[in-house]
């Protein structure tokens, strides 16, 4: 532990005794099978499902596939340095706990308060749109649910707040439980995926790929609030399509790639965290970019881009080619897939909770684990309830943008941690390093900061609005009960922490 007037770093070696005490201890079951299962059962879902179609349709055109390319590099590099910190710091919390250990408390705090975004929030979208999944499905069968309690436009979206629940009682029961389901989850979606790929190519037509980057337009309501801030910051026309219009598809298609970094949430959970954390993360990124490319492009390939549904891209493809069981086969694929989404982004949100509360940053209280599921039952019950909530009452939809921008800036802050972490502690065991340093996290983090200037000025607004908050919330509560405040039942582990101290003040 460091601790001085103006910032407090709680040592890599705190970090990691903190994981040994017997009321906060997690079971160690995973293996970088497990993780790179789990990797792939929370990346695959609303992105690539949802999302290709109403950007292809409405801004990148066939070339959204490009925009995955370019998200999958912007993520590939920012994995990269996921990989070093969770090979470095295995302990729950992902970049809350590597921002605690380099860039002080004050950080670490946003960056846990931004994760809500990412995770919380990434969850209620996804179960928003697993509910109208279900509805489509409801439909095909003929017995659909009623638009006010089911899908997008629903007053209390009931299939969302159970899934979310349901979901919750899972996550409750035990880790193995979990990652056994996903196995199974993971298994279905994978298949799903390449079904599309593979039955898809024979219906591919190559008019539907000319132009592959349609001329850029003015944009239709892309003026002020609701275009890329990017382009009101240099001035420009708001446009949709051509090059600017691939690159906004890439900062919206972002949002497929979610879910890599949660692999390093489980760093507890894991046998040998400092092998396998690197290759769950870095090989369930790769598995996921592949099919991505693979996908995109055979679906634009089958059916004009300007005709792609933005509910159901995936599925409505194919019924466009006369082949309606595949397409309601790939509904109840999609289903499952966003099932797993849901758990693990939940999951990722309450294992980030559970390390805030034992720096005390959050009470401690919350924090519990259960004696015989070995999970902390009480923070992921609240993450189960909130999640829920706002699942069932907001137009989530519209907020995914949130998501995305919450997410791109924990990028940021891993980027600049894991180079900081390498001059402040040199001495630490890395399994994984992170090559070209300090060369290529800096270009992750400009990259990610690229990629969040080209989401809409209200996204910026709404992003700078919880970002006060939590710096108000830390300021009130966090800042005094830190287990790092004068009188914290921390010691300074080593000389170098001592070190560090001395330095700081
Ligand atoms: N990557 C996840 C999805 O696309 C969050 O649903």
């Amino acid at each position: 532990m460091a601790t001085g007037r103006n910032r407090r770093i709680k040592g890599v070696e705190d970090s990691i005794r903190d994981t040994e005490e017997p009321e906060h201890q997690l079971k160690k079951n995973l293996s970088a099978l497990d993780l790179t299962v789990f990797g792939v059962g929370v990346i695959i879902g609303t992105g690539i499902f949802v999302l290709t179609g109403e950007v292809a349709k409405t801004t990148a055109g066939p070339a959204v596939a490009l925009s995955f390319v370019i998200a999958g590099i912007v993520c590939g590099l920012a994995a990269l340095c996921y990989a070093e910190f969770a090979s470095t710091v295995p302990v729950a919390g992902s970049a809350y706990t590597f921002s605690y250990a380099t860039l002080g408390e004050l950080i670490a705090w946003i960056i846990g308060w931004d994760l809500v975004l990412e995770l919380a929030l990434g969850a209620a979208t996804v179960s928003v749109g697993w509910s109208g999944y279900l509805n489509q499905l409801l439909g095909d069968l003929g017995i659909p649910l009623p638009t006010s309690i089911a899908g997008e436009d629903a007053t209390v979206n009931i299939p969302a707040i159970v899934i979310a629940l349901l979901m919750t009682a899972v996550l409750v029961l035990g880790i193995k439980l979990s990652s056994r389901i996903t196995s199974v989850i993971v298994g279905i979606k994978i298949f799903i995926v390449l079904l599309v790929i593979v039955v898809g190519l024979f219906y591919v037509k190559a008019d539907n790929y000319a132009p592959f980057v349609p001329e850029a337009a003015p944009g239709e309501d892309a003026s002020g609030w609701t275009a890329p801030l990017i382009q009101l910051i240099a001035g420009f026309t708001p446009t949709t399509f051509g090059v600017g219009g691939i690159i906004t598809g890439a900062s919206i298609v972002f949002f497929a790639f979610i879910g890599f970094d949660i692999v390093a949430t489980a760093a507890e959970e894991t046998r040998q965290p400092a092998r396998d954390l690197p290759r769950g993360i870095i090989g369930s990124l790769a598995i996921c970019t592949l099919l991505y490319v693979a996908v995109s492009l055979v679906v634009v390939g089958m059916q004009p881009y300007a005709e792609l549904s933005v509910t159901a891209p995936l599925a409505d493809a194919f019924r466009s080619v006369g082949l309606s069981f595949v397409s309601s086969l790939i509904s109840v694929g999609a289903l499952a897939g966003l099932t797993s989404v849901v758990m693990i982004l939940m999951l990722g949100q309450s294992r980030v909770l559970f390390a805030m509360s034992r720096d005390h940053l959050l009470p401690p209280s919350i924090g519990d684990v259960h004696p015989r599921y070995g999970t902390p039952y009480k923070i992921t019950i609240g993450t189960g309830i909130v999640v829920a909530l706002l699942a069932g009452f907001l137009p989530i939809s519209a907020l995914s943008e949130l998501v995305n921008i919450g997410t791109l800036f924990a990028f940021i802050l891993v980027s600049v941690g894991v180079v900081v972490l390498r001059r402040t502690r040199p001495d630490l065991p890395r399994s994984f390093r992170v090559p070209l340093m300090p060369v290529l996290p800096i270009v992750s983090a400009l990259a990610c900061f690229y990629l969040m200037l080209n989401l809409p000025a209200e996204t910026w607004a709404r992003f700078a609005v919880w970002m006060a908050l939590g710096v108000g919330v830390y300021a009130g509560y966090s800042r005094r009960h830190s287990r790092l405040a004068a009188g914290g039942d921390h010691d300074p582990a080593t000389a170098a922490d001592r070190e560090r101290a001395r330095g700081s003040r």
